[in-house]
């Protein structure tokens, strides 16, 4: 065992992580640059060919970063994209970045760790870091900012060097170290284990900043949101921030699996688009309108008015039904596109009824600080359902990349096992431990899926402990 997770399995002080000598290289997720045409004419862009465990060496830390041993990290659909190399391979990313210069340079390499979510303690940090010291636990949020940058003073996202972590940049949260600016970094919530806190960053704070942030589609109480995938990563999410907001959230999922779950989360309107017939992508703008019309209907039926808000991260497949059902005046939010990044849609039903889209992208650092308060009160709470080890990384990015996940699909780093990094017991009591985990052993494999993900659970009698 790496001798810093072995300090930090028997409890080191920080006085003795910092005399801990760090290792050369570190097991890390990582594509290859060799790899990026090994799909070429391929319809299944399988990654678990294209995502390999392995040693990487340790890189060197500029002045603002820390250097964090990851307890834990997750799987989002920004890693499914980077392994399949499309649209395009995120190499390409390193290479500008590393063409700002500087300590950049270190980012473009003939390798990329992968992972945009991690937990875990920091171990080391740079000359210029103020508020965080060897031993803080943390959460590290996806949004890179340069924070010299003007723009990124009025909203962390704006500044134009603003990059997403383990996408656009190296070192990411898929391996045992990830190195981090500390201004990515908010404290771990005390009450929840590492990879419960790992599933959080990303998709809720996405989600948050979406739905809740001004900046987003700043829903008040009463609103009915429509919610595309509301069982997946985002959606989930999105569907306790509605209902915590007084909001009525209407979720769409694709099978009865999924609509249950949906249920047991507490979704007001469950809408099953298979049994609706509107699982196939409209092949013309006049299908997506006739698709609109038995949604709208059915949303009618169940909350009794149109959506004001419509979440909608698929794109191609079903943005011209969202601008279509969306109210007057009402909002589109979105930010991605998981089906094809080139929506249409007939603009008439836009400008004609004073419908706005909203684009929106991760969370600056005081939204996901917002985000993560939300946590720690207990009113959001993690939506892992499944649990791999960092060397079936490819397996557990499998499982999301065929659509047979629900809600978070966590990944254990250095952490041995599931239910460790819980330092407030007692909240976590209060809070209730069935109500922090909705989802777990919700989700089950389909038809071709992949193996049914291994559910790792506590090993302590109590369950869930400290380090
Ligand atoms: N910009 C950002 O900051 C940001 C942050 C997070 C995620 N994203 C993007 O948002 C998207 C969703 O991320 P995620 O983590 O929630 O992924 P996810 O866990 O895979 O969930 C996506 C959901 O979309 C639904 N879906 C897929 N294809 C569909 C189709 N053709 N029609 C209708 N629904 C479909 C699926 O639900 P059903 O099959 O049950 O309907 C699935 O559960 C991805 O493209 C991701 O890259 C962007």
């Amino acid at each position: 065992m790496d001798r810093m997770a072995e300090a930090l399995l028997n409890g080191a002080a920080p006085g003795q992580l910092r005399d801990v000598v760090l290792p050369g290289e570190y097991v890390a997720a990582h594509l290859r640059a060799e790899d990026v045409d090994m799909f070429a004419g391929m319809d299944d862009k399988d990654v678990r060919k294209s995502l390999r465990v392995g040693p990487v060496p340790m890189p060197e830390l500029a002045p603002d970063e820390v250097l964090v041993a990851v307890m834990a990290s997750s799987i989002n659909y920004n890693t499914i994209w980077s392994a399949m190399f499309e649209p395009i391979p995120t190499f390409s990313f390193l290479k500008r970045f590393a063409a700002t210069g500087g300590f950049a340079a270190r980012h473009d390499l003939p390798y990329q760790v992968v992972g945009s979510d991690g937990a875990g303690v920091i171990v080391r940090v740079g000359s210029g870091v103020r508020r965080w010291r060897v031993g803080d636990h943390v959460v590290i949020s996806p949004a890179y900012v340069d924070d010299q940058e003007p723009a990124a003073h009025a909203d962390g996202m704006l500044g134009p060097q603003q990059r997403a972590w383990g996408f656009e940049t190296n070192f990411g949260g898929l391996a045992e170290y990830a190195v981090a600016r500390a201004s990515q970094l908010v404290p771990k919530p005390p009450h929840l284990t590492w990879e419960e806190s790992a599933c959080i960053t990303l998709c809720a704070g996405t989600a948050y900043r979406m739905l809740v942030s001004s900046r987003g589609a700043c829903m008040k109480q009463g609103d009915i949101v429509l919610i595309w995938g509301a069982a997946g990563g985002l959606g989930a999410f999105a569907v306790q921030f509605v209902k915590n907001g007084g909001g009525i959230p209407v979720g769409v999922v694709s099978s009865a699996a999924k609509a249950k779950i949906l249920q047991q989360l507490g979704c007001d309107v469950v809408i099953n688009r298979s049994e609706l017939g509107i699982d196939a992508a409209p092949a013309t703008l006049a299908q997506a309108v006739e698709s609109g019309k038995l949604l709208g209907k059915a949303i009618r039926a169940s909350a009794g008015e149109d959506p004001h808000i419509v979440v909608d991260y698929v794109g191609q497949a079903t943005f011209a039904m969202s601008v279509f059902i969306v109210r007057r005046g009402g909002v589109v939010v979105t930010c991605g596109s998981s089906s094809g990044y080139q929506h249409q849609y007939d603009n008439r039903y836009l400008w004609m009824n004073l419908k706005r889209i909203i684009g929106s992208h991760v969370a600056n650092l005081a939204e996901q600080w917002e985000c993560m308060r939300l946590f720690n009160l207990g009113q959001i709470v993690p939506t892992l359902s499944a649990v791999y080890p960092l060397p079936e990384v490819a397996s557990a990015a499998r499982h999301v990349q065929t659509n047979s996940h629900i809600g978070k699909v966590g990944v254990l780093c250095m952490a041995p096992e599931p239910g460790m990094g819980v330092t407030d017991p007692r909240l976590r009591a209060r809070i209730g431990e069935d109500r922090l985990n909705p989802l777990r052993d919700g989700a089950g494999p389909r038809g071709d899926d992949p193996p049914h993900p291994p559910r790792l659970r506590p090993r302590t009698s109590e369950g869930y402990r400290s380090w």
